[in-house]
């Protein structure tokens, strides 16, 4: 008697503890709920650098406009000689550094540029193509695994026209080609940057 109320027991106890098991299990789902839903905004926000070259303004313009829409921070690639205020000699400067393939040195640096995911880069078209100096800027960086969104201002010439070099300049990453901007079109601009859904 003695040893089946002893069994009797055991049995009842461990029906209690697989219950508790069950319990245990049921619950579990509830901590994983919650990290799923924290995981979108731990890599919520992409870090954006808005760079530019502009000689007469259109483009910085335009990049000050992206910059302030998006609360990225603003570089601006500038050479380290300064190109002629006068349009006969900077355009034959542009045209030879073009036919030379050149790589005109340039005046600073971007401190950081690992921390960025997207890098918006900027230019007026220089004879069908971006100036030589973005070239430069392409080379002073390890673009793998960026996004690159390109912009430009420009007489008439679209943008695609500097799309084969943009891809060949910023080796590894992936470009996006964007919009032939006009600096008072903020409208335009805007419209477009809210469609990338940054
Ligand atoms: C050297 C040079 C070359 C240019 N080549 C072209 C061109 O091929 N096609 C075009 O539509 N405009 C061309 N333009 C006009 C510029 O793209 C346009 O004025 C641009 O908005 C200037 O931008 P920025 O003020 O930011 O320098 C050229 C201008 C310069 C100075």
């Amino acid at each position: 008697m003695k040893k089946f109320l002893c069994a009797l027991m055991m049995a009842v106890l461990a029906l209690g503890i697989t219950a508790c098991g069950g319990a245990a299990e049921q619950s579990a789902p509830a901590p994983a709920a919650k990290t799923e839903t924290a995981a979108p905004a731990a890599d919520g926000g992409k870090k954006i650098l808005v760079a530019y070259f502009s000689h007469t303004g259109n483009t910085e313009k335009v990049a000050q406009l992206i910059q302030s829409k998006t609360g990225a921070d603003i570089f601006k690639i500038e050479t380290a000689t300064p190109y002629s205020s006068v349009y006969r000699e900077v355009t034959e400067v542009a045209k030879q550094e073009k036919a030379d393939n050149a790589r005109p040195a340039l005046k600073n640096k971007v401190e950081n540029m690992a921390q960025y995911d997207v890098v918006f880069v900027g230019y007026p078209i220089w004879w069908y193509t971006a100036p030589m100096a973005v070239a430069t800027f392409a080379d002073g960086y390890d673009f793998s695994g960026k996004t690159v969104i390109t912009f430009c201002t420009s007489g008439g010439s679209p943008i695609s026209d500097s799309t084969p070099d943009i891809n060949k300049w910023f080796k590894g990453a992936n470009v996006i080609e964007g919009i032939r901007a006009y600096p008072d079109d903020t409208a335009a601009t805007e419209k477009w940057l809210a469609g990338l859904n940054l």
